[in-house]
């Protein structure tokens, strides 16, 4: 197979290591050069291009065309959906969980602030508990937010458990569990052939998605 046409948008973070690593078990050379801040890749004969961009930028990316296919997270695909990308597969790394935490393992009593940088997800899932709540907005460090007096819960994720435990928050209840997701551009997905034959390279070890 050619890549020379070929590009994929994957997300700075986890997401990059984890897609690095299914690049190379796919026999393909990874473009992007060691410990550089390179962000660009032009695809070649021997391996597709690859565009390393802000997760919630990914989607952007490939519904636009300008990525065939793009590699980020299920909890930033439900935080900022788009109906210009489809998902294609589970490629079941990155495994985490979006949790609800605070100080003790108890609901909120009544009306409460929640700190996240999910609003639609946390929103959505307390709407659903047909709770009443207040969302702060921030954009990380979120373990702060009870520690400080800001909100006494967070809506975060949860990969190791570490980062709760050294600020001596617990979780509460799971909203959901991510994996890292294929995403496509319908478009170029049912008009490129080297698209399909990448997602089957890249799903060796894990699940394909009906598209
Ligand atoms: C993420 C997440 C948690 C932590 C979870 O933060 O927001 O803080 O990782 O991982 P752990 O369970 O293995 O400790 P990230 O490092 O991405 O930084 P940010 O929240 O400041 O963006
Ligand atoms: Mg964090």
């Amino acid at each position: 197979m050619k890549w020379t046409h070929v590009t994929v948008a994957v997300a700075k973070g986890r997401i990059l290591d984890g897609t690095r690593r299914l690049w190379t078990d796919a026999g393909l050379v990874w473009p992007i050069r060691d410990k550089s801040r390179q962000l660009w890749a032009r695809p070649t004969d021997q391996t597709p291009g690859v565009i390393i961009a802000r997760s919630r930028d990914i989607s952007t990316l490939v519904a636009r065309g300008i990525a065939d296919l793009g590699v980020v997270g299920l909890d930033v695909l439900r935080e900022y959906p788009d109906p210009g990308v489809i998902q294609v597969a589970d490629l079941a790394f990155a495994r985490c969980r979006v949790v609800l935490a605070g100080k003790q393992p108890v609901w909120p009593e009544g009306p409460t602030r929640i700190a996240t940088k999910y609003r639609r997800i946390a929103e959505q899932f307390f709407r659903e508990q047909a709770h009443p709540i207040e969302i702060v907005s921030l954009s990380g460090s979120l373990e702060l937010a009870p520690l400080i007096g800001l909100a006494p819960y967070i809506v975060d994720i949860v990969d190791t458990g570490r980062t709760l435990k050294e600020h001596g928050l617990v979780e509460v209840t799971t909203l959901f569990e991510s994996t890292a997701r294929l995403i496509a551009n319908p478009a170029l997905w049912r008009t490129k052939p080297a698209v399909g034959a990448l997602r089957s390279l890249f799903c060796q070890k894990s699940e394909s998605l009906d598209e």
